[in-house]
C-alpha cells in the first residue's frame, strides 16, 4: 500500500492502450487530458469522440484493470469528456458518380486489370455511362489495354483538373498517364495515398453510371484510404479457380467486409481453356472452384471467363477482346456480367 506510485508507469500504461475495435491508442488520439494522484488514488480525465461512445463500458473496465495493476494504486477513476465526432469522416472525391465499384483481389496475375477493362466496355456497350480507373499505381496496365499512345494522354484544364480520355465509349485515366514510364515508381504508404485521393478528386468525370476502379493487388491502407474516400458502393472480386488463389481472394473479400463494401459479384477468371485450333475445353487449374467457394460463403457469383489467346492478345493490343469480338463466347460472358451487374444495381 505504501509502494510508491509510479506516474510515469501510469502515463505509460494509459497512453499505449488501444480504444477496442480501432488500431488507435490514447496517445494517438491524444485522449489523455490529464491525472491527479493522491495516496494511491488515481483520478485520469479522457476526450474521446462521441464515436466510441458505444464502448464506454469496456473502455472504463479495461483502464480501471490497466492502472489498478500498477504498483501502489488503491483505486482507479476515468473522466471521459465526449467530443462530438465531426459529421463526414470520409470526403466523397467522386460527388458526380452513381456507383463507384472497385475490381479487386487478393494478388496480382489474376486478370482483374483484364476483367475491369472489359466489364467496362461491356457496360458501355448497354448504353451506361461508364468511367475506368487504373489505380494500380504498381502495376498499371490501362495505357496498354486500351492502346494509349505516345502523345495521347489525359488534358489538363487551367484550374488544374485533369479531362480523362475516351476510348471504346469510356472514361478513362490511369495513375500511369501522370508519371514517367521510365521512372520507378518511389511512392510509398502515407504519399502515395495522398497522391492516389487527390487525384481521384481531381479528374473530370462528368456524371457517370458506374466509375470501375482498378485497385493495386493487396489489402492494405493504400486500398482502405481509396474505398472510404470515393465512397465506394461495392466490389468485384476477381479470383483464378486454384484453391490457393481463392485464399488470396478470401483475403480481399474481407477487407470489403471490413470497410463495409458490398461484394457485388465473384468472377472466376481463367476458368477453363478453349483451344483455338479444335474448340476443346480443357480445364486446366480445375474449374467452378470459385463459384463453390462464393456460394458457401453466400456471395454472389458473377460469372467465368474462360482462358483464351482472344483475350490475352486483346490486352496486348490495345483492343479489349469485349469491343473487338463482342458476340465470341468470351465476349458474351462479359456482357452476362456486366447485364447483371446493371441489373443489380438498379441502372
Ligand atoms: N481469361 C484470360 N485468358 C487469357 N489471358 C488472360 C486472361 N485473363 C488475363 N489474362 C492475361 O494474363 C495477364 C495478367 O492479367 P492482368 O489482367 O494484367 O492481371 P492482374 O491485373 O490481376 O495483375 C495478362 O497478360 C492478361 O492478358
Ligand atoms: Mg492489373
Amino acid at each position: 500500500m505504501d509502494k510508491k506510485v509510479s506516474r510515469a508507469a501510469l502515463f505509460d500504461a494509459l497512453n499505449a492502450y488501444q480504444v477496442p475495435g480501432t488500431s488507435a491508442s490514447l496517445v494517438t488520439l491524444k485522449a489523455v487530458k490529464g491525472m491527479d494522484v493522491a495516496e494511491g488514488r488515481v483520478r485520469v480525465s479522457l476526450q474521446l469522440l462521441d464515436a466510441y461512445q458505444d464502448r464506454e463500458k469496456v473502455i472504463r473496465q479495461n483502464l480501471e484493470e490497466i492502472l489498478g495493476k500498477q504498483d501502489g494504486v488503491a483505486s482507479v477513476a476515468v473522466d471521459i469528456a465526449w467530443e462530438k465526432s465531426p459529421q463526414v469522416e470520409f470526403k466523397n472525391l467522386l460527388p458526380t458518380v452513381k456507383h463507384a465499384i472497385v475490381v479487386g483481389s487478393g494478388k496480382g496475375g489474376v486478370g482483374k486489370s483484364t476483367v475491369a477493362a472489359n466489364l467496362a466496355v461491356a457496360a458501355a456497350k448497354l448504353g451506361l455511362k461508364v468511367g475506368l480507373l487504373d489505380a494500380d499505381l504498381y502495376g498499371p496496365s490501362m495505357g496498354m489495354m486500351f492502346g494509349v499512345g505516345g502523345d495521347e494522354g489525359p488534358v489538363g484544364t487551367p484550374e488544374g483538373k485533369i479531362i480523362p480520355l475516351e476510348k471504346f465509349g469510356i472514361k478513362l485515366m490511369s495513375m500511369a498517364f501522370l508519371i514517367d514510364e521510365d521512372r520507378p515508381v518511389i511512392w510509398r504508404g502515407p504519399m502515395l495515398n495522398k497522391a492516389l485521393t487527390q487525384f481521384l478528386g481531381d479528374v473530370l468525370w462528368g456524371d457517370l453510371d458506374i466509375l470501375f476502379m482498378d485497385l493495386p493487388p493487396g489489402t492494405g491502407d493504400i486500398q482502405i484510404s481509396l474505398i472510404q474516400n470515393a465512397k465506394v458502393g461495392g466490389a468485384i472480386v476477381v479470383s483464378t479457380p486454384q484453391d490457393v488463389a481463392f485464399l488470396d481472394a478470401k483475403k480481399a473479400i474481407g477487407m470489403f467486409g471490413t470497410v463495409k463494401v458490398p461484394i457485388l459479384g465473384v468472377i472466376e477468371n481463367m476458368s477453363s481453356f478453349l483451344c483455338p485450333a479444335c474448340g476443346a475445353e480443357t480445364q486446366i487449374f480445375g474449374h467452378g472452384g470459385v463459384k463453390a467457394a462464393a456460394a458457401r460463403m453466400e456471395l454472389p457469383f458473377l460469372g467465368e471467363v474462360p482462358i483464351d489467346l482472344a483475350i490475352r492478345e486483346g490486352g496486348d493490343s490495345g483492343t479489349p477482346l469485349v469491343e473487338a469480338f463482342p458476340d465470341s463466347p468470351q465476349g458474351k460472358a462479359f456482357m452476362d456480367m456486366a447485364r447483371s451487374l446493371r441489373e443489380t444495381l438498379g441502372l
